[in-house]
């Protein structure tokens, strides 16, 4: 598909033509990853933050919120209740926190690599290359970075300058983490201010041309503690004949279009987009290009301090009781649970 293809599928409003991307979406999706939707863990393991990213609630300036740190034993609990559900994967994020070091990293993953035959996806920011070459023979399986957007003036407007801003060294670590063969998922917020169509065309083929084993989507949402939020809730008009707005059909839309431009990629339906549309966002995203969910397991007493952005869908339920609730969406998707790790499977 090219770029001007791509712009045009984004602009579509025609609900007809609509329904056959998404048909499209979900007949690419059955024949190259098939009807299993595996489940990811996802443990989040600190709100500690030494990044100030202008879109993000745990961001280091704002100091309207309690920072968290969950101990080795509180982690290694989650992995046990993912490993008596069957989990294939779990996954560990937080902001970038000096206080996991390497080594303690490293440390940690043996810890659970011991405890439990899971794939251990990391998602903690920016790191050297050296760094990531040690958890990587300590265990850990894959690693998350979203780019967030291919568009350099877009990326420096909504990074700090103070604390790094660059794309090309993100783009350079997603490469590192090829060579010392990580699955290396990245992705995308749907709808940041001044998030041009041309700039999200790009967003899809920069997926294509990093051969991305996973790709997040979600929407952005704004968080009234962050300069971007502000922004966007005060004075930004959105005007969707220039800029993309940050809505749920927006995402369905980049969601199925990432799965027709990168067919055997690991796609979850996430939890922004959970967060927009509580009831139907997670099943659409299933129907629409999505083969995996990320149940949070983190207890609901650190979860609520994880806002990244407001309203986190189910921030007050337990683990117990969001598994339950996902296993009813995987059957009303007419889906099934996934087995195994649920690595990429080359098409
Ligand atoms: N709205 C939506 N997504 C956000 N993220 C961070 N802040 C927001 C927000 N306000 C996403 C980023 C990041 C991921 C962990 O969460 O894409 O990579």
């Amino acid at each position: 598909m090219d770029k001007e293809t791509i712009v045009c599928w984004l602009k579509e409003k025609d609900e007809k033509k609509l329904n056959e991307l998404w048909e499209m979406a979900d007949s690419v999706r059955r024949y190259h990853v098939g009807d299993e939707v595996h489940l990811r863990g996802l443990i989040e393991i600190s709100n500690y933050c030494g990044k100030d990213c202008l879109y993000c609630g745990i961001r280091l300036s704002n100091k309207n919120i309690t920072r968290y740190r969950m101990t080795d034993e509180e982690i290694l609990e989650c992995v046990e209740f993912a490993r008596e559900n069957g989990y294939g994967t779990i996954v560990l994020q937080s902001g970038e926190d000096p206080y996991f070091t390497a080594e303690r990293m490293e440390e940690l993953i043996r810890k659970i690599k011991e405890k439990a035959n899971v794939a251990i996806t990391l998602s903690l920011g920016e790191q050297d290359e050296e760094t990531l070459k040690l958890w990587k023979s300590a265990g850990a399986n894959r690693y998350l970075l979203r780019f967030e957007t291919s568009d350099d003036e877009l990326f420096q407007k909504i990074h700090s300058s103070k604390y790094g801003k660059s794309l090309e060294r993100r783009i350079r670590q997603l490469k590192w983490l090829k060579e010392l063969k990580y699955e290396v998922g990245s992705g995308i917020m749907i709808g940041i201010p001044y998030q041009t169509y041309e700039s999200l065309a790009d967003d899809l083929l920069l997926f294509k041309d990093l051969d991305l084993d996973m790709i997040g989507i979600g929407p952005y949402i704004p968080h009234p503690d962050t300069p971007l939020g502000k922004e966007f809730l005060n004075s930004y008009k959105m005007d969707d004949t220039k800029f993309v707005p940050n809505t749920e059909l927006m995402t369905y839309k980049v969601l199925a279009l990432t799965r027709i431009i990168r067919p055997d990629a690991n796609i979850p339906a996430t939890t922004a987009l959970a967060t927009i549309n509580t009831r139907e966002g997670r099943i659409l995203g299933l129907k629409r290009g999505a083969n995996i969910i990320m149940p949070n397991l983190t207890p609901p007493k650190y979860k609520r301090l994880y806002e990244i952005y407001p309203g986190k869908t189910s921030a007050d339920e337990p683990p117990e009781i969001i598994h339950q609730s996902i296993l009813k969406i995987i059957e009303r998707a007419g889906r099934k649970v996934g087995t195994g790790f649920g690595n990429r499977r080359k098409s």
